[in-house]
């Protein structure tokens, strides 16, 4: 069976309902984040307390979750005095080690039942570490996966420590779990059900000396990719990705730091906004949004809405703007082999099956007083 192209209506990227590319040159409407109850995990620093700070601005209901409670709770403070919260504005925290289901559990539940709505609208999963052993020295207390260790040479090293997969990976896919059981509970008429992916440039390029980073990362990347195709179909939910560049924020060792001395980095508002897009326009599902360094492009003479980069000096050009974020994987879906074909085809009939049957059920019940779905 041939695999249809994009421009057929029973185009693999109409079946999972993904969005056009999206546009980020064109403004976006923030008044969709008023009322919104958003769980954030890894809220307490960096990406996830600047979103925290922005949204709750536009008067999102926050949930956050985290191990550092002392900052999340200072952050919490935070926002509750600031001037543009309102008073049944939610905004909590609370502790959260994501490689803990327990933990995790019992944060979905604090949001569902907190939330003024009972719902969850949206859930960022955040909290990532990277690797911090000295690869000059590694050793059982600072270990690194790349150079297995052992102070004693005639016997195997102990196993390697896998702590950045067990957050990055392991809590992520607890949270998606989670986010896939708790989002469709949400029935509110204009609720939203939105996943929101931190993935990192490590999920589309390697990042020597960080193989187990750059292992979840892509693990990351591989999760939205597969997602994306399902979750809409089946539960309604728009998974989209984020895939930053280096930010300086606490994640960066200071060995990183150092060098980047004096190189492009991306900027912590332009993830933000990235962020929010991907949040505020509720039309946007199963894209994921590359956020670098900001580089002067003009629009490419091709008119198919390409750019191209800008080099050298003499900035100004006519045209010229600066761009941050890029899309990234955008083409998985439009053309794919047979088995993704068949087993999407097969989903999407299945619920169209489940729509009649739900359908002729309700229909039952007002013609013959029986019990509609309720
Ligand atoms: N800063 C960057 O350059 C960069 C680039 C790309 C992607 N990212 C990703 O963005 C996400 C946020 O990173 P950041 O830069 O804001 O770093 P950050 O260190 O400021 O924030 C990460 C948060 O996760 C929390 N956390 C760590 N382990 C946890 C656990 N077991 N349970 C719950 N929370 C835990 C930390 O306490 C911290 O508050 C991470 O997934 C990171 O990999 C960061």
């Amino acid at each position: 069976m041939a695999a249809p192209s994009k421009d057929d209506p029973s185009s693999v990227v109409s079946m999972i309902n993904q969005s056009p590319p999206v546009d980020c040159s064109k403004p976006y409407d923030t008044s969709t984040l008023a009322g919104k109850t958003i769980l954030i995990t890894g809220g307490a620093s960096g990406f996830g307390a600047a979103f925290a700070r922005h949204w709750a601005r536009y008067g999102a209901h926050l949930i956050i979750g985290d191990v550092n409670d002392r900052v999340g709770e200072e952050l919490v403070a935070e926002l509750r005095s600031s001037p543009s919260t309102t008073p049944n504005q939610l905004i909590t925290y609370q502790h959260c080690d994501v490689t803990s289901w327990a933990d995790q559990v019992a944060l979905f539940k604090t949001a569902a039942s907190a939330s003024p709505t009972r719902t969850i609208d949206a859930v960022v999963a955040g909290a990532g570490i990277v690797e911090r052993g000295d690869p000059l020295t590694p050793s059982a207390t600072s270990p690194v996966f790349d150079l297995p260790h052992n102070l004693d040479s005639d016997t195997p090293p102990p196993p390697p420590p896998l702590k950045v997969l067990a957050v990055n990976l392991t809590g992520v896919m607890y949270t998606t779990h989670l986010a896939l059981y708790y989002l469709p509970l949400n029935t509110a008429p204009h609720g939203d059900r939105h996943l929101l992916l931190i993935s990192s440039i490590a999920g589309i390029c390697p990042l020597p000396g960080q193989t187990e980073y750059t292992t979840s990362k892509h693990a990351v990347m591989g999760l939205f990719r597969a997602l994306r195709g399902t979750a809409w179909t089946t539960k309604r939910i728009r998974v989209n990705a984020l895939t930053p560049y280096f930010v300086d924020t606490p994640l960066l060792p200071k060995a990183g730091l150092a060098l980047l001395a004096g190189a492009a980095k991306a900027e912590l508002e332009d993830v933000v906004d990235a962020g929010t897009r991907l949040m505020a326009d509720e039309g946007v599902r199963g894209r994921a949004l590359c956020v670098g360094p900001k580089m002067r492009v003009v629009d490419d003479e091709g008119g198919e809405g390409g750019v191209r980069v800008v080099e050298g000096e003499g900035e100004g050009r006519e045209g010229e703007r600066r761009q941050a974020v890029w899309e990234v994987y955008g083409h998985d879906y439009e053309r794919v082999e047979t088995f993704v074909w068949r087993y999407l085809f097969v989903l999407n009939v299945m619920r169209g099956i489940k729509g009649w049957v739900g359908f002729l059920r309700d229909l039952w019940g007002i013609l013959f007083g029986g019990r509609g779905r309720g």
